[in-house]
Formats: C-alpha cells, structure tokens, sequence
C-alpha cells in the first residue's frame, strides 16, 4: 500500500456480529491484514468475534487461518503480520437476540485500556434492528470513555418504508454521528476519484452541465450469474439489489455541486440533494422509462449457464428481475433535461462497471466527406470503475492524408500502468476512515431514503405486473426492451470491451 505517511488509526476493538461468516473471512479480516501490514492500524487493534457456532477464540483463528491458506483472496501480508493479528482475534459464542452475550461483550471492553468500540453487523439484516437496540440497552453504544461506532451493510431496507423505519429504530438508539451504513462500491479507488477527476481538473469540470453533456450511462454488468444466491436473489432482484445503492452512488458522485470544503457533512449534503433531485415518476412513467429483464439459459464466458428461473430456491415462475435499465432524470438546473441511462444484471456479456458521459455534438462541422462524416462522433469521457480501472476520452482527430477526415481516438489512462492495486481488498479506506471517524464513504440516513424513494414507483409498478421480466440469453447485454428504452431517443448503450473485460467468472 502506498500509505507510508498516513498516522496510523486509534487503538479500537472491532466486534464483528456474524464472525464465522463469510464477509469477516472473506472481506474484513484480509482488509485487517493489509491494514496491519501498511502500518494503518494501531497495534493494539483487537476481533471480538460474536457468533452462533459453539467454540472459542482458537475455533476461530484456526477457521480463519484455514480461509486463508487455500483462497484466493487480494491481500498481500506476511507470515509475521498474521501471527501478529492471530493473537488478537477473539470469540465470544451466543445469541444475538439474548441479553447474556452483550453482558459479556460489557465485560471484555471493560477489561481494555482503549474502549473504543466498533459493532460489525456481518449479520442478515432481520437482526439488525434487535442488535442495536440490545447493544443501546447494554450501555454498549455510549460514547463515555472512548467512541462507540455502528457499521451497517447492505441492504437497507428492502423498500422505502422499511428503510425509514429501520433508519427511526436504528436512531432512535444512536445518532447518525454515530452510525456507518456500508456502500462497498465507496471502497473502490476508481470510485473515489469520480470526485477528484471533476474537482481537480478544469477541463473536465467546466464542461461539466446540460451545456456540453448529452446523456450520461451508468452500467454494471456482471459476468456471474445468480449460481447458489437463489434463496436471496429471488427476494431481492437486480433492481433493490444494486440501484438505490451502487448505483445511485455512482450517480451522485457524478452529478453532484463542487462541495465548500471536503468535510464528510459537506460531501454528503451534495450527494444527498443529487439523490433527493432524482425526478419521481408516476406509475405511467415508470412503465415507460424501465427494462427490465430475468436471463433464460445461455452460454457466458465459455460455461454453460442454467436459465435463472431453473436454479434451485427461485421459483419456476419466478417474476425476480435479473436485469433492469433505467432512464433518469436529475431535476436541478445543471442538469436539467440530461438522462441518465443506468443499467445492470447478472449473467451478462461481460465483467464491466463504467460511467459514459456522452458529450454533445459539435454544432457544426465544415468537414469534407461523404455521409457520416459529416456528424462526428461525440467526445466521450469513460470511467472504468472495474475491471481495467482507467479513465479514456475519446475525441477526433484528422486521420492523415490529403482529406479532411476526422476519426475517433481514445486518450487512455490506466491505473495498472502506474499503480499496484490489484492487491487491496476495495474495504481498506472504509474501515481506515470508520476507525478514524471520517463518514465520507458512508450513506447518511436521507440519502439511503431518497434513493430508495426514486426507485419506489417501479417497486410499486413491479409488485402489480402480471407479465414476466423480459427474456435474454445469458452471455448476452440484456433484453431487447433495454435496447429499445435507448435507441428511442436515437442513443445507443455503450459496447464492453469484451475481449479485455471477460475475466474469470469470479467476483
Ligand atoms: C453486492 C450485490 O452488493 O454487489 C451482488 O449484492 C453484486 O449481487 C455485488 O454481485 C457487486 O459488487 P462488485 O464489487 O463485485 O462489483
């Protein structure tokens, strides 16, 4: 990591509810270790792991231990980093929804010189509401002697209503200062710099409006299909599952006002007004402004993928989404009349999460030639969010030679040629800044609602349909109706990159 000149963070207990599970050995422990080795945790950093499985803390070293021998995790750590961290991972065994375990939880803080604290809800979200209030009740969340802090994964909610109602309980306990509600997608380095990007560069930012900007697309195609999720995916669809969130945050970073200073609050108010603008359509204008799609048997990267309505836990006629297009509309004055096409799914041609921001033609070109040289391609500005993590943008050129021909090129900017990391696991910033106390890379209350509020009409239009999503062959860029949601403003989806962005079918 290239964090030699960041102090590290205060010494802290992190206690992961759910710690037998997958995201604590997959995700949070491998962060904690790259952490550790680039000398961004304090060294009195403890796990608290809280979990139904019977064993102690040995169970779990050994698990975790066992995890990282044989997977193919990005983390780049030594033998001695391990040992080092091994020794500090505790278990505690009990039930979440009982009052003992909290008790002992009490107990083990206590015993710290540090008490600063940090709740890991690794946990399916029915329990989230019953932990804090248990956690409230036990004194755990009062910021008496040290910090006391509450991370939250997705998903919030599973509609507008349980999102508000989950929020009121969760802060009715604690205050938002006090809580970090998880978008991964606010881990990814290219993520990170849509803000940067605009901000720091004039040529980008000062074309940055209606004036200059035909449309924007927001796409994040997945190679993997549903596989074994079946029991969650089938509940959920593509659209809760990555709009209100990824998405949305991804939209938000891209259409927000400069912020007055690089504050935590002051960022989150600009990306709360961007999601709060999102036009809310009626019932008609949902039906016409989405696609969406459920992929029937096909071939994806070379395997051969069951249709989705085939997998195990999903019903035979089931009406889940495994695909959804969307056309927006953010209505302030900087944008006012630009959509913002966003489209994602499972089992798709590619691996491929890009922001496409298609600039307006040139008014008029006195260019020589025949036919469509006469209209120009467009400049296009594309953010690579993964795989390939890169900036391009496409501007003509005079081909060369005796005639005025213009031809399109890329300036390409990728991130592999100048910096390594491949090896982080995407969550490193997140714990580093809920360590610190910096809320940057958390969704605040509002923003989680007024997402959640912009995709509500097509929940409602969905929940009422009795025709099936639209069919598309795995391997495939989606139903013929997301073409047709674009190509009937005379727009065209931006094409992936096939050859570079199949990767391996995993994520
Ligand atoms: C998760 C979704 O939040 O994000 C998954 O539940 C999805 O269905 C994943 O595959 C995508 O994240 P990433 O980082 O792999 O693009």
């Amino acid at each position: 990591m290239s964090d030699a000149v960041i102090a590290p963070a205060p010494p802290v207990t992190l206690v992961i509810f759910g710690a037998t599970g997958d995201l604590t050995r997959r995700l949070l422990v491998p962060t904690i270790l790259n952490m550790t080795q680039g000398g961004l945790v304090s060294d009195s950093l403890q796990i608290l792991g809280v979990g139904l499985e019977p064993g102690d803390d040995e169970m779990l070293r050994g698990k975790l231990e066992a995890f990282l021998a044989t997977s193919n995790i990005k983390a780049n750590y030594s033998d001695q980093t391990w040992q080092q961290l091994r020794s500090r991972i505790f278990y505690l065994q009990g039930d979440f929804t009982q009052d003992a375990i909290y008790t002992q939880i009490a107990n083990r803080l206590a015993e710290q010189a540090d008490r600063n604290a940090a709740y890991y809800l690794a946990v399916p979200p029915l329990f989230f509401g019953d932990i804090v209030d248990k956690l409230a009740d036990h004194g755990l969340l009062t910021e008496a002697d040290g910090f006391r802090r509450l991370v939250i994964e997705k998903p919030f909610g599973t509609d507008l209503a349980s999102a508000k109602a989950l929020n009121a309980r969760i802060l009715n306990r604690v205050p938002e200062t006090q809580v970090y509600r998880v978008d991964h997608f606010l881990g990814k380095e290219t993520v990170q710099n849509i803000m940067t990007a605009r901000f720091a560069n004039m040529m980008i930012e000062s074309l940055w409006s209606n004036n200059f900007i035909d449309h924007v697309q927001i796409t994040a195609a997945e190679l993997v299909d549903v596989g074994t999720r079946g029991k969650f995916y089938d509940a959920t669809g593509a659209l809760r599952d990555m709009v209100p969130n990824h998405l949305f945050q991804l939209l938000a970073m891209v259409a927000m006002e400069p912020p007055n200073s690089f504050d935590a609050e002051a960022i989150r108010d600009e990306k709360g007004k961007v999601l709060k603008a999102l036009r809310i359509y009626s019932a008609e204008e949902a039906e016409q402004n989405a696609a969406r799609g459920s992929y029937t048997a096909g071939v994806s990267n070379d395997t051969a993928i069951p249709g989705y309505t085939e997998l195990p836990d999903v019903a035979r006629d089931s009406a889940t989404e495994t695909f959804v297009a969307l056309k927006l509309f953010v209505d302030t004055w900087r944008w006012a009349g630009v959509p913002f096409y966003l489209r994602t799914g499972k089992a798709m041609t590619a691996r491929d999460t890009e922001i496409v921001v298609t600039f307006r033609q040139v008014p008029f070109a006195q260019f020589k030639g025949k036919g469509p040289q006469r209209r120009l391609t467009p400049n296009r500005l594309i953010i690579q969010v993964q795989p390939d993590e890169g900036l391009h943008i496409e501007i003509s050129i005079k081909s060369p030679g005796l005639s005025v021909d213009t031809v399109p090129v890329s300036l390409d900017f990728n991130y592999a040629d100048f910096f390594d990391i491949g090896k982080l696991t995407g969550y490193e910033s997140l714990l580093y800044d809920l360590f610190v106390g910096d809320q940057t890379l958390f969704q605040r209350a509002d923003s989680i609602e007024a997402g959640w509020a912009a995709v509500q009409p097509f929940l409602d239009l969905w929940s009422k349909e009795t025709k099936r999503p639209d069919p598309y062959p795995a391997g495939s860029m989606g139903p013929q109706s997301a073409d047709m949601l674009i190509e009937r403003d005379e727009r065209k989806w931006h094409q992936p990159d096939v050859a570079h962005r199949v990767k391996a079918r995993v994520s």
